[in-house]
């Protein structure tokens, strides 16, 4: 069964990348899901100088695990949040490139009538030089997300559900290709 890892860019419960997670995961279909948690330290040399804390360690070893990776994130001043930054350059000062080659769904949600676009390109921009294996089609952005999900958290529009399948698809392709 493929392990995903699952990744929200916003930190707060009632996120609407958070629902948007979950519906992607539970569009993806049978999969092993771990959740990250990002809610880590500011990095700050001096503090990894002092070894690589828990939290980060287990983020690490989460994605070391993961055949691919679902990340939906909202757009804050048109780019990633800072906590979602925060955490890829963590994770890029563990050895052994964790991220190459490693397929990855990116998603992004948001308040505004462009659905986090901009962020989302951002994301792809940030991914790109750690060598990740972007799935970029086709795109999802899912906009004024505050009326796209009931009040049980499921995604209400089946428009958007449509793309989100075809993106999970993708995502499941390249992780059997990867697999050889
Ligand atoms: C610091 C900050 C910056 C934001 N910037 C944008 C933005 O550039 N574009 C946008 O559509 N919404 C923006 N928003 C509104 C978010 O889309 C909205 O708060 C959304 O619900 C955040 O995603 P979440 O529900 O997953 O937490 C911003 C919100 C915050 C807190």
């Amino acid at each position: 069964m493929d392990k995903i890892l699952g990744i929200c860019g916003s930190l707060r419960a009632q996120s609407y990348n958070r629902k948007l997670l979950q519906t992607a995961v539970h569009r993806y279909g049978d999969c092993q899901i771990e959740m990250a948690d990002i809610d880590l330290p500011l990095y700050n040399g001096d503090v990894e100088d002092r070894g690589i804390q828990q939290s980060v360690q287990t983020l690490a070893d989460q994605l070391r695990a993961a055949d691919g990776v679902i990340i939906c994130t909202p757009e804050y001043n048109k780019a990633i949040p800072g906590g979602l930054k925060n955490a890829l350059d963590w994770i890029s000062r563990i050895p052994g490139g964790l991220w190459a080659r490693k397929p990855v769904a990116t998603l992004s949600a948001a308040a505004g009538r462009t659905g986090g676009e901009a962020g989302l390109y951002h994301m792809r921009h940030c991914l790109l030089p750690l060598g990740a294996d972007l799935i970029t089609q086709p795109t999802v952005c899912i906009a004024q997300a505050q009326a796209e999900f009931d009040d049980a958290g499921q995604m209400t529009n089946d428009r958007y559900l449509a793309s989100i399948d075809k993106l999970m698809q993708a995502l499941a392709r390249q992780i059997a290709q990867n697999r050889g």
